[in-house]
């Protein structure tokens, strides 16, 4: 692999050595040498150059691979004059009989990088030989500049009076200018890394690891803030080899999409787009990116689902909890057809102000990306580990750094390189300040230096010894910001009501008029830069440096400066920006209220935008951010005492999002303090009592409160008018019938269900295909199997022009279902697999246990009694995990039948002993009793198996669901004998009606049991 690139190359060679050679005994010579390498790669290194290449005595610097930057030549020059006085220092150091010297070239200009794994890579062109002709021409302690390099470095670097130098090889003579050294600010802007090796190591060795054994790993990287993370991380970055693909992407406290900001802004980085993107736009930049990287078939399925990370993409249904699934399905299709043509590194930063459900979508794309060269880099303060103890648990390739910080040593070392011109004394009393921490040293040594630039020559020291260092850093960022001029500070002090973690000037213009030289001032002071490659946009250097000048706006200052904030804001589009919106109004309230609490003006309109801000959360797929933005609308809203029908609807929608995030306990609590706040509003009523009642439903299993919750909700939302509400509502409600055996109520609920979907003039094909699938499992038990088949392919039907791969899962499991039932074993068994594809790749663990079960049933039937039990035992260890109560039962009978099938009676009969303990409390017909009669009757305990089924039909019967008592009566006279089903004309009656209702599969499955059981006892 070759690649053209522009770099700046430095050559340094040492004058002294063939002299020095003579003068010292050979192994001293050697040692010496060795340690003159070892200064100038470190040198090198420390300014993310590369020693590339050894010819004699000389070294080989390249600035500007792999990556290059627009102060590559800056850092070049930079790291030749500390390489100058370093090696000076070591000769000095080692007392050796001559003076140790170098000369070195500096030129820029293009080469041919030829990457070779075993030397990584090699350089070569012009530009390299004319630097070692310049390198030549210099004197000894000497840097000689070529003309591009004198060019791009001009505004930092000081030299001599131009040199014209005669090359071998290059017509005529080449122009050369020495350096004299470099302005001020230069150096601080090219601050080399200090230390860190051992973590740089282990972060390159982990990528090499990662490329060798093709597999994921999640590195973790962890320390106080200003301890040097994101440093560590650009240096590992830089360092990568050539044809690495780096994405990286940054959380931060506040964003619109919440969940995934960091996904969305990597990838919008990918691409070259800001988040104000036309939509058609950025769709067809994904497109193409995708179409580069994937296979044509999975591009339009890759780009849907990390399009919804984007905003992309029409809301589908209601499986909130899916949609990260979904989002981190495409990223990991991404990232795989990425990595299929060079190794991928992730880097995220600040992910401790990501949100949960984010932190989870990158442990399990690790965990799913397992077979692929991808190197996740997580960064954050140590709040992370605190709140996520198991942060990284159950990933084998997962690698935790705790960064410490400095020595006492390298703290002066950095005290040094920071401060130019600092004495060591002064560098000491900073280091010993600094507690080790990069960024306290790098601000304090900033602060010396305007000291220094102000004070006469001279005195410096006298000023910095002679008093008190600030205490702390928050003190020394505060006194370099009141240095600043007016304008600069001005500027700084408004830029900090921004939170995010970067700002775009039309922003900052809503407060104050910004100039682009009062930006190069604050560019030059060290407070702001530039994002790479993002015009207009700009970044606090550290979040520190934010806090400390937010800290200094007054509280009058701070609300109106959110306040004008926030109106721009609106006035420019009060639907783009709502979370921000509401931010800002909550900041200028809560400054308001601390001004004057009897002013509540501001908090009002900070709790209306914020719990609009919550509503709209909840309608996408934020839940969590959702509760966030109700709960901060309510700590505004005052004493409880005063709470009215406002509360009670801001405490409906946490409990609707804490449901959703399945915080059952917390959501019962929010939605019954709605109603108490709230019963009199018709809207707390109709969504309160609702997800009130299906909680006492399921999780409570309180029939009837959850009648009366039900009623109260479907009466609220009837007299609303709401379709949407009254769908749903109707939706949960019929399951109380249902489980209390009353089947017409339950039909009656659900097809009112589908009526009201229907009639809904926007469409709801959701609770369409909800209603559909569910009236199938209401027909199976009283009418044809063909009617289930066609309710359930009217609900796939749906789901599929819905485009929502949840929903088609649900209703193909249900298909799957009446096929079998049917004897068409074939279509059942490859529409089943679908259905638990999808579920496995959602995690929708719940759904995964009962699509296995519905499997492994049809694996059953079609002899495939291995996969049966391997598809059962999994849904069964899926049901305890989840600790489920409805259809764990059914999980267990199945394989216990698929054990006595096999002939495993041992095993069956151990299946069943640890249930019934776990089933003790359930219903008689919801408990696994009649493969109870199926194993004693194979144990040879005819009698007791026999009273057994005789008593569950009985059971069945007083139930009255005709299908079911049909297909009981069949099997207990089929296994049991005509007599224990009361007789062989009931039996033969209830095969008839198993024709005509086309059950098949009850008709065959008692005969196929019967031979493959009974003939291995
Ligand atoms: N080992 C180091 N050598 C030189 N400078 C460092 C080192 N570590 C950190 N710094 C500097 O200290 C400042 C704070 O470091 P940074 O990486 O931003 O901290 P963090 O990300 O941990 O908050 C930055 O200016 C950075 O360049
Ligand atoms: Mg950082």
């Amino acid at each position: 692999m070759e690649e053209r690139k522009v770099v700046t190359v430095v050559f340094v060679d040492l004058t002294a050595s063939t002299e020095l050679s003579a003068l010292l005994d050979p192994e001293r010579f050697r040692r010496v040498m060795s340690a003159y390498y070892a200064e100038v790669v470190e040198e090198l290194e420390s300014l993310r150059g590369r020693a590339e290449n050894f010819a004699g005595d000389a070294v080989l610097g390249v600035f500007g691979v792999p990556t290059s930057r627009d102060d590559d030549a800056l850092r070049a020059v930079r790291a030749s004059l500390d390489i100058q006085q370093r090696v000076a220092d070591l000769g000095e150091r080692l007392r050796l009989p001559v003076p140790l010297r170098v000369r070195i070239g500096v030129n820029t200009g293009a080469v041919a990088v030829v990457a070779d794994p075993s030397v990584r890579s090699v350089v070569l062109g012009a530009a390299v030989n004319l630097a070692a002709r310049l390198q030549q021409a210099a004197e000894p302690g000497e840097i000689l500049l070529g003309e591009t390099t004198r060019h791009l470095v001009r505004q930092h670097v000081e030299v001599g009076p131009r040199r014209d130098v005669v090359a071998k090889g290059f017509e005529g003579t080449v122009r050369a200018w020495p350096v004299t050294g470099l302005s001020l600010r230069t150096a601080r802007r090219t601050i080399p890394l200090v230390n860190r090796k051992r973590e740089l190591a282990l972060l390159s060795d982990t990528f090499d690891r990662v490329t060798e054994t093709s597999r994921a790993h999640l590195v973790s990287l962890f320390g106080e803030p200003g301890i040097g993370k994101s440093r560590l991380a650009e240096e590992f970055r830089n360092a990568l080899p050539p044809g690495t693909k780096v994405l990286s992407g940054r959380a931060s406290a506040l964003e619109e999409d919440e969940t995934f900001a960091p996904l969305a802004e990597m990838v919008r980085r990918e691409l070259g787009v800001e988040s104000d993107v036309d939509p058609a736009l950025l769709r067809e930049k994904l497109e193409d990116a995708v179409e580069g990287a994937c296979e044509p078939v999975e591009t339009q399925q890759i780009v849907g689902r990390l399009g919804m990370a984007l905003g992309l993409g029409a809301d589908t249904g209601e499986e909130w909890k899916y949609r990260v699934a979904e989002v981190r399905a495409g990223l990991v299709g991404f990232v795989t057809g990425l990595a299929r043509r060079e190794p991928v590194v992730m880097i995220f930063e600040d992910l401790h102000l990501a949100q949960p459900a984010f932190l989870e979508l990158v442990e399990q794309a690790v965990r799913e990306a397992r077979r692929v060269p991808l190197m996740v880099l997580c960064v954050a303060r140590w709040e992370l580990l605190e709140e996520r103890p198991d942060w990284a648990g159950g990933i084998p390739d997962a690698l935790t750094l705790y960064l410490e910080p400095l020595t006492s040593k390298h703290s002066v070392a950095l005290a040094l390189e920071a401060g130019e011109g600092l004495d060591p004394e002064t560098a000491d009393l900073i280091a010993t300040h600094a507690g080790g921490n990069p960024f306290f040293i790098v601000e304090t040594t900033g602060l010396m230096m305007h000291e220094e630039a102000d004070a006469p020559a001279g005195t410096v020291r006298e000023t910095v010894s002679g008093r008190l260092l600030p205490p702390t850093v928050q003190a020394v960022v505060a006194a370099r910001i009141d240095r600043l001029p007016a304008d600069a500070r001005r500027l700084v002090r408004r830029a900090s009501v921004f939170p995010r973690s970067n700002f775009h000037v039309t922003d900052l213009e809503r407060i104050v008029d910004v100039r682009e030289e009062t930006l190069a001032t604050l560019e030059d002071e060290e407070l702001f830069v530039r994002e790479e490659d993002r015009e207009g946009v700009w970044r606090f250097r550290h979040g520190l440096l934010r806090d400390v000048a937010y800290d200094s706006l007054s509280k009058r200052e701070r609300r109106d400066l959110h306040l004008r904030v926030a109106e721009s804001l609106a006035d420019e589009d009060p639907d783009k920006y709502p979370r921000s919106i509401a931010y800002h109004l909550e900041q200028a309230a809560k400054a308001s209220l601390d001004l004057d609490p009897s002013d509540r003006s501001l908090a009002d309109r900070a709790i209306g935008a914020l719990s609009a801000a919550g509503d709209l959360a909840r309608r996408g797929i934020e839940s969590r951010a959702a509760v966030d933005l109700y709960e901060r609308a309510l700590a505004l809203a005052g004493p409880e005492r005063d709470w009215g029908v406002r509360e009670a609807r801001i405490l409906t929608g946490i409990g609707e999002a804490r449901y959703w995030l399945g915080e059952f306990d917390q959501a019962a609590g929010a939605l019954s303090k709605a109603l108490e706040f709230g019963i009199d509003d018709i809207r707390v009523r109709t969504h309160a009592s609702r997800f009130l009642g299906d909680i006492s439903l399921s999780v409570q299993g309180d029939r009837e409160g959850a009648t009366r919750l039900f009623d109260q909700a479907l009466e609220a939302a009837r007299e609303l008018g709401d379709p949407w509400a009254l769908a749903r509502t109707l939706l949960q409600a019929g399951w109380v019938p249902y489980w209390s055996d009353d089947l017409p109520g339950a039909r009656a609920a659900f097809e009112e269900a589908l009526a009201v979907a229907r009639g809904n003039p926007e469409g709801d094909p959701w609770a369409e295909a909800r209603a559909l699938s569910t009236l199938a499992t209401i027909a199976s038990s009283d009418s044809s199997q063909e009617e289930s088949l066609r309710l359930g392919e009217e609900a796939l039907d749906i789901g599929e022009r819905m485009g929502d791969p949840f929903t088609v899962a649900v209703a193909k499991e249900n298909v799957a279902n009446w096929l079998r039932r049917l004897w068409r074993l074939e279509e059942a068994k490859r529409v089943s697999d679908e259905s638990v594809e999808t579920f496995r790749e959602l995690d929708a663990r719940w759904e995964l246990a009962s699509g296995l079960i519905t499997r492994g049933l049809i694996e059953r039937l079609r002899d495939a009694l291995d996969d049966a039990e391997r598809d059962l035992r999994e849904a069964v260890r899926l049901c305890r995990e989840l600790k489920e109560r409805s259809i764990s039962v059914w999980a267990t009978r199945e394989l216990v039948k698929t054990l006595l099938v096999k002939g495993d009676l041992g095993e069956a009969r151990a299946v069943l002993s640890q249930s019934t303990t776990e089933a003790a409390e359930r219903a008689f017909l919801e408990s696994p009793v009649f493969a109870e009669a199926l194993v004693l009757l194979a144990e040879g305990r005819a009698e007791e198996a026999t009273a057994l089924a005789s008593e569950v039909l009985e059971h069945e019967r007083a139930r009255g669901w005709p299908n079911e008592i049909a297909a009981r009566t069949w099997w207990t006279g089929a296994l049991f004998g005509p007599e224990a089903a009361g007789g062989s004309a009931q039996v033969e009656a209830a095969r008839e009606r198993l024709e005509d209702v086309r059950w098949i599969e009850a008709i065959r499955e008692p005969e196929s049991m019967k031979k493959a059981a009974w003939s291995s006892t």
